[in-house]
This record gives structure tokens, sequence and C-alpha cells, in this order.
């Protein structure tokens, strides 16, 4: 009951997962996976991203980890399939499907918009997911190129990050939606620029919460949820760590006292 719950994000910013997963589960212990030497994903090739998350998962399971969270869309988008298959005794949840949920809920009726990297939005997994949900709902997918670098740069608050909301919300707006999926973990952080550019009357969801909460069955289910005697986190970086502990505690929402070295053996 006690073992972790391993999740991972091609950088720090899926500590943020990890926080909403903490929030909802108090009780469990994470070990989260940072994959620093290949981010970001956004604009690699989709075996690239299975190489990689596979090497993860199998990473997370060897540490004892007994479900696995992909924090990350893109991921979660293209590599899945090959995580089931690969480790079929672990539960592992991707933010795709809870995300899109969550928006068909919201939407009642009316299009979705998906905002996310390139390569979530090329996969068209986010457009499936609400299409096997509801065929009558259409979903309008938006590549936002400009987003991951202004949250990487500390610019989510700057005349930029405005610009750049307003490029991409406005066309969801005039395509009719009522329901906006941040589809990236680095796009909760531009929220305030998002919601100005949306504004007050579209719903924003961001797929981590219906994640946790999805988790959270999930382990009452399998009946291997943690009972809160360990609480020691633990935090793997797989290159540069410098930043790990001040960025990644202010994502985690709590402090992160040492990151060890995590190899992912022959994924390059
Ligand atoms: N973590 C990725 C995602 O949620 C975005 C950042 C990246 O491109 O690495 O899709």
């Amino acid at each position: 009951m006690n073992f972790p719950i391993g999740v991972y994000d091609s950088g720090l910013v899926g500590l943020s997962v990890a926080s909403r997963i903490l929030q909802t589960l108090p009780d469990e212990r994470i070990i989260y996976f940072a994959d620093t030497a290949h981010v970001p994903y956004g604009e690699r090739s989709f075996e690239d991203i299975r190489v990689f998350s596979k090497a993860i998962a199998g990473f997370l399971i060897d540490k004892g980890a007994k479900a696995v969270v992909a924090a990350c869309n893109l991921s979660s988008a293209v590599a899945l399939d090959i995580l089931t298959d690969t480790f079929p005794q672990i539960p592992i949840l991707g933010v795709i499907e809870p995300g899109a949920r969550a928006a068909v809920r919201a939407a009642n009726g009316h299009p979705i918009g998906v905002l996310a990297t390139t390569g979530t939005i090329k996969s068209g997994a986010y457009q499936n997911a609400i299409g096997a949900l509801d065929r009558s709902i259409p979903a309008i997918g938006r590549a936002c190129p400009r987003f991951v670098p202004l949250v990487e740069s500390g610019m989510a608050d700057s005349e930029d990050a405005a610009s750049a909301a307003a490029e991409y919300v406005q066309p969801l707006l005039e395509a009719g939606c009522r329901t906006i999926i941040l589809g990236c973990t680095h796009y909760p952080f531009l929220i305030d620029p998002i919601r100005s550019a949306a504004g007050q009357d579209v719903t924003i969801v961001d797929p981590a919460e219906e994640t946790a909460a999805e988790l959270a069955a999930l382990l009452l289910r399998r009946k291997i949820a943690g009972d809160g005697l360990d609480s020691a986190h633990e935090f793997y970086s797989s290159g540069e760590s410098s930043g790990f502990m001040t960025l990644g505690s202010r994502f985690l929402g709590r402090t992160i006292a040492a990151v060890s070295h995590g190899d992912l053996q022959g994924a390059k």
C-alpha cells in the first residue's frame, strides 16, 4: 500500500500535476521523474517520445511504483498504449482521457477547444478521446508553439503571453467553443492571459484535476491506497538538475531537499 505513485513529465513542470495529486491524495508517496535530458518533448518525433516514456515508466516501476501517471500530455497521447502493453501488471494513467471526460461534461454539446503543443495536436489524441465520448461534439485543436518558451523563460505575465493567448484562443471562440482544455503541463501557468483572452463565460479545463480524481478512484478500487505513514517523496532527473530544487519546490508547493540522477539506460 505504501509503495509510491510514479509521476513523470518531460521536465519540472509536471511537478504541478504531482502537487494536484498530493492535494487529492495526501496519504500517498510520490516518486517523480523529470526527463530533463530530453526536454522539451513538444517538437520531437512520436517514436522518440515512446522510447523515453517506456524507459521512464520502467525506471519508476523498478523503484517500486504501484501506479504510474504520465503527467505529460504528449507522452499520454502517443505512448500510453505501449506502456500498458509493456507493463500490464501496473495501472498507468495518462492525462488525455480524464481531460477529455471533464471537458465533455462541461461542454453542454458545444464545441471543445484544445490548446496543446504541436505534437499533441498532430497526434489527434484529444480529438479522438472527445469523439469517443460524444461524437456530436466537435473538438478543435490549436497548436501553441509560443507558450512553452514563455513559461520556461518566466514570461507568463508578459505582453507577449497576452498576445500569444489572444492569437490561440480567438479562433476557438469564433468556432463557438465554450470549453477549452489546457492540453500541456505548462499551460496552467498561463491561466491569467488565457482567461483574459477567453472571457469569464468559458470553462477552462486543467486535465490534472480530473486525473487526480481518477487516480484516487483507481487506488480505492484496487485497494492499494496509501495510509500516510510514509511521505518520503523521491525526485529524479535524467539530465541537468541545477534549479530543480528551487524551481521544482515552487511547482510542487513544498520543499524538495534532494534530487537524484535517473539513468534511462539506452534511451538517447
Ligand atoms: N510536458 C509537455 C506536455 O504536457 C509539454 C512540454 C514539452 O514540450 O516538453 O505536452
